[in-house]
């Protein structure tokens, strides 16, 4: 039996626009994705022996079939032609979950990642990020990882320059949306404002943090205008110093970029209150 280990990154999204509803229910989007440090621990034991199984140490994460890292080991399997038996998974979870960081993609990105190194790297990122697909949006750009422009409903990838190293405050609050409910949320409301995506790729290319954090810009704050919490946290994190904040995918998560370690350090502890979790991260 040998174990695997790897690194699942949480992401947020730079900027997020939704273009268009599609006639298979899903939604073109165009949105720069970025990688954070932000991450949950997937181990894998493979050929152990005994039936597949998956442990998970966040008693709210379902440890079964419905996981997405579960999913991902499943379509993996298929496309090599080998049972999935003799596989344990076990997730130690840190990032939080209904939040927009894609904490289940995450993982799920990091069960393709590990069983293909085990199967000797036979398929190539690309062909890894189409498995990814059949697992969900988010599962493409997971496994590519850094600084990417998704489009189509997200597997549509154009790797960007690297954004430069950005200090980040990332904030939970309890509440949770729905996504389909937000997608649908958004077919109804007039979008006022949209994110400026090529000025957000020259500020990359440029290596320009405080122009990254100017151009922020996620259009599903705006079918979340009635929750108090997401404008309230922004409002906090910019009054402590933020060069810019945003709510990441389609939330609750909102993050902040900061000027240095020390500034992202001081605010998540002071805005670490009851109900409100509070972390440090930064781009990889
Ligand atoms: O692909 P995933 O399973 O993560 O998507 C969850 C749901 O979010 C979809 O069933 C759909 O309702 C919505 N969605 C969408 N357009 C996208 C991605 C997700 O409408 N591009």
């Amino acid at each position: 039996m040998i174990t695997l280990s790897e690194r699942a990154c949480a992401k947020i999204n730079l900027t997020l626009d939704v273009l268009s509803k599609r006639d298979d229910g899903y939604h073109d989007l165009r949105s720069v994705m970025q990688t954070v440090s932000l991450c949950d621990d997937v181990e894998i034991d493979v050929d152990t022996g005994r039936p597949w199984k998956l442990t998970c140490d966040a008693a709210s994460i379902p440890a079964d079939e419905r996981n997405l890292a579960w999913k991902a080991a499943r379509v993996f399997f298929d496309r090599i032609g080998r049972g999935p038996d003799g596989i344990e998974i076990r997730i130690r979870k840190r990032i939080p979950s209904e939040a927009g960081l894609a904490g289940g993609s995450a993982d799920a990105a990091a069960v393709l990642r590990a069983l293909n190194r085990w199967a000797g790297a036979s398929l190539s990122t690309e062909a890894l990020c189409d498995l990814g697909a059949l697992v969900g949006s988010d599962v493409p750009f997971c496994v590519l990882g850094g600084t990417a422009l998704a489009e189509g409903r997200g597997e549509r990838l154009t790797k960007l320059p690297d954004a430069p190293e950005l200090q980040l405050v990332i904030c939970k609050p309890p509440v949770a949306f729905a996504t389909p409910a937000l997608f649908k949320r958004l077919d109804s409301v007039e979008i006022r404002e949209q994110p400026d995506t090529d000025a957000m790729r020259q500020a990359l290319q440029d290596g320009d943090s405080v122009k990254i954090a100017s151009l922020l810009c996620n259009v599903f704050e705006q079918a979340v205008s009635d929750r108090p919490e997401i404008e309230a946290i922004k409002a906090a994190l910019l009054r402590h110093g933020a060069l810019g904040a945003s709510m990441t995918g389609s939330g609750s998560a909102v993050f902040g970029i900061f000027r240095s370690p020390e500034d992202a350090k001081s605010t998540c502890k002071a805005l670490r209150t009851n109900g409100l979790q509070t972390f440090t991260a930064k781009t990889v």
